[in-house]
């Protein structure tokens, strides 16, 4: 249940202004919330968002190929990739492939992370989720995913994206870890206070970094506009389903779509994955 109604307000990090060392230092966040075991759990949190796939997903996941739509600088894709191949490898199957692709690509980002893994690609041309019809060819499945990004775009371009994903790929994962409530407004405003630490931790040899965190706290101020606005402007589930309702209304066909979504308790004692599932061809749950 969402405490107050979403806006769409603006992230320091979409900023064209944005300095690049404050936007790498989120991404550093990020990163670290992907990979953190929270207090508890046995898994990290991409392995926890595997399990979300391995069982949302109406095929095995080595059917599909798995495009990280909005890519960024790779955000969770290699721990998943990572995860999911060492799954498979146990079991004696062949590993998934993932690709990355972004309107704004990240050439340097992306070449590092297809440089250590054979099993991740990515696209050599910008594309648009908004409009994109396939981002592989017909022999495997095509399952999209939205790591932390769905919260970005307007309810014109969101309905667009799930649109263009009902209409040309197999499965889609929207991934969230804020919400407009109680859990995920405490578990930001823990990721806010981060930086008093990590900032020692990343960047002790760095004047600028421990002045800009402890003297003059740009650092946290931003973790906290961008968190908190994070937070506002991220969907429900039954948002994100309104939009595909909305949809419909306009002729989109879902008659072959389930729709599945949830939260899994990732970093306790407050951080959820937010999560929503379409799948192609499954009728049963
Ligand atoms: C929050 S950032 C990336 C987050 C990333 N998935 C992660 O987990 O670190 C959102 C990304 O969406 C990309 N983007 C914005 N509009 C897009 C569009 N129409 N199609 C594809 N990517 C888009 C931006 O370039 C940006 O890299």
């Amino acid at each position: 249940m969402a405490l107050f109604p979403r806006f769409q307000l603006f992230e320091i990090e979409d900023m064209s202004w944005c300095p690049s060392w404050l936007r790498e230092y989120s991404h550093r966040a990020l990163h670290q919330m992907w990979n953190t075991v929270g207090p508890g759990r046995t898994s990290s949190t991409a392995a926890q968002a595997c399990d979300i796939l391995v069982s949302k997903l109406p095929e095995a996941p080595s059917a599909f190929t798995f495009v990280d739509a909005c890519a960024g600088a790779g955000g969770p894709t290699p721990m998943l990739e990572r995860n999911l191949n060492t799954r498979l490898h146990a079991l004696g199957q062949k590993p998934v492939r993932f690709v990355l692709a972004d309107l704004y690509p990240d050439w340097a980002a992306w070449k590092k992370i297809t440089s250590a893994s054979e099993n991740i690609s990515f696209i050599s041309k910008p594309v648009d989720a908004t409009t994109v019809t396939r981002y592989v060819d017909d022999k495997t499945l095509e399952c999209r995913l939205f790591n932390l990004c769905f919260h970005h775009f307007d309810n014109d371009q969101a309905a667009k994206i799930l649109r263009a994903s009902i209409q040309g790929s197999d499965a889609f994962v929207i991934f969230e870890m804020t919400q407009r409530n109680i859990p995920a407004l405490l578990n930001t405003s823990i990721v806010i206070l981060s930086p008093l630490v990590t900032t020692l931790l990343w960047f002790w040899w760095s004047p600028m970094h421990l002045l800009l965190t402890y003297v003059i706290p740009v650092v946290p101020l931003f973790f906290a506009w961008d968190g908190y606005v994070s937070c506002i402007r991220t969907r429900s589930a039954n948002e994100i389903r309104d939009l595909i309702t909305a949809e419909e209304k306009l002729g989109l066909d879902t008659s072959e779509w389930t729709f599945h979504y949830g939260e899994t308790k990732v970093l306790p004692p407050f951080g959820n994955l937010y999560w929503f599932v379409g799948v192609k061809g499954r009728r049963d749950s």
